[in-house]
């Protein structure tokens, strides 16, 4: 299979506090050992109040502009994946066009959750193909803090900024989230995108999917127009502003559908399991990763993970894992790379590209 479509630069931030897991410990009922023994996540970060979506996806996009050598103002389109926008409409794309200064180009937003990613590549490498793109900016941003159900004090602890103990009112409505909230971080990752001449060097193929059937196990119950008012004081006495997740079926569906899609588009490009240099997976929970690895048969080397530095980032995780690879040399030219994510839809999917 040709490609058309190259990734030039890419770049990630994250928010800017750290938050060790013992933090945690001090709002809710949990431990270190829990969350990295269910998890693998050791610190993830957060933004302070204030920082939006679109603060953190300008703030990589800027990083990815240095790294392929672009100028702001050379980009033609920018398609941002996230689930967690500045305001309910409209999308992050036009906020980060505005902030970077740029003329009224196109911008698109995609809601693939920790999908996001092998979408929204599948998109650019389209609009490339099409001629409606040549300098794409491609990013994934996510602030989960804002679906935190913390007190401003709570999140005082949770910073660093305070010692003084939650309530243990407070403390009791927190642990009744404490399998979500442990898990999530902030962060952004953007990649440059355009064409290529070399029809061994970019994107080879993608295997997406979706089924609605089972959208309830993970989805937020509330802020969304299938209730009147969209959003209501209810919905924030009940804590509904937080996502509501049925674990396990996330986990099974996961480690199931991840190694399905990424076999599919090995079938599809022709290549197979020996050619793939390294798989990136969506980073949701290591457990996760180790299972897809598991059903690979991958040896340690062949698979990346970070969760533990960064917790789970949505649609950020894949961005933030491909530029670590990159930069640190773990991804070299010529080599062939997968990207694997299911998230949120449920979607999933594979996407393969040759560095
Ligand atoms: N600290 C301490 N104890 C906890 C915590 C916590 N943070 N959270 C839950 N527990 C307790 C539960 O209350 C329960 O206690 P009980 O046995 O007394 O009732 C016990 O731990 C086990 O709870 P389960 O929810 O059954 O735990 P499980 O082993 O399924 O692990 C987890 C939960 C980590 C969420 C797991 O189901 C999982 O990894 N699912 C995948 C979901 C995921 O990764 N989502 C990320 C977002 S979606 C995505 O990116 C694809």
């Amino acid at each position: 299979m040709k490609a058309h479509t190259r990734v030039y630069g890419t770049g990630f931030v994250t928010g800017e506090v750290c938050v060790p897991n013992e933090r945690f410990t001090k709002v809710c009922d949990t431990t270190d050992e829990w969350i990295r023994e269910r998890s693998g996540i050791q610190q993830r970060y957060f933004v302070r109040e204030g920082t939006a979506t679109s603060d953190l996806a300008v703030d990589a996009s800027r990083k990815a502009l240095d790294d392929a050598g672009w100028k702001a103002e050379e980009l033609d389109y920018i398609v941002v994946a996230t689930m967690t926008p500045d305001y309910y409409f409209p999308g992050v794309g036009s906020l980060v066009q505005a902030k970077l200064g740029l003329p009224p180009i196109p911008c698109l937003d995609i809601r693939q959750q920790c999908s996001g990613f092998v979408y929204g590549l599948q998109v650019c490498d389209a609009l490339i193909r099409a001629g409606a793109a040549k300098k794409l900016l491609f990013i994934g941003a996510e602030i989960h803090s804002g679906f935190m159900p913390f007190s401003k004090h709570g999140w005082d602890v949770l910073n660093g900024d305070s010692d003084e103990s939650v309530t243990p009112e407070e403390r009791e409505w927190n642990s009744r989230f404490r399998h979500l909230t442990v898990l999530f971080g902030d962060a952004a990752g953007a990649l440059c995108v355009g064409p290529t001449d070399n029809p061994d060097r970019g994107v080879l193929g993608f295997a997406l999917h979706s089924d609605g059937k089972d959208a309830t196990s993970l989805y937020v119950p509330s802020a969304g127009f299938a209730y009147r008012p969209y959003f209501s004081e209810e919905h924030i006495r009940e804590g509904r502003y937080v996502p509501f997740m049925e674990g396990r079926n996330v986990f099974k569906m996961a480690v199931t559908k991840m190694p399905e899609a990424i076999h599919e588009v090995l079938e599809k490009t022709g290549l197979t399991l020996d050619d793939v240099k390294l798989l990136i997976p969506h980073q949701a929970n290591l457990r996760i990763s180790e299972g897809v690895q598991k059903q690979l048969k991958l040896p340690d080397e062949r698979i990346y993970n970070n969760i533990h530095r960064y917790g789970n980032t949505t649609a950020a995780t894949i961005p933030i894992g491909y530029d670590e690879c990159r930069k640190s040399g773990k991804v070299k030219q010529g080599d062939l790379v997968a990207f694997a994510g299911l998230g949120a839809g449920f979607h999933w999917g594979a996407a393969l590209m040759r560095e």
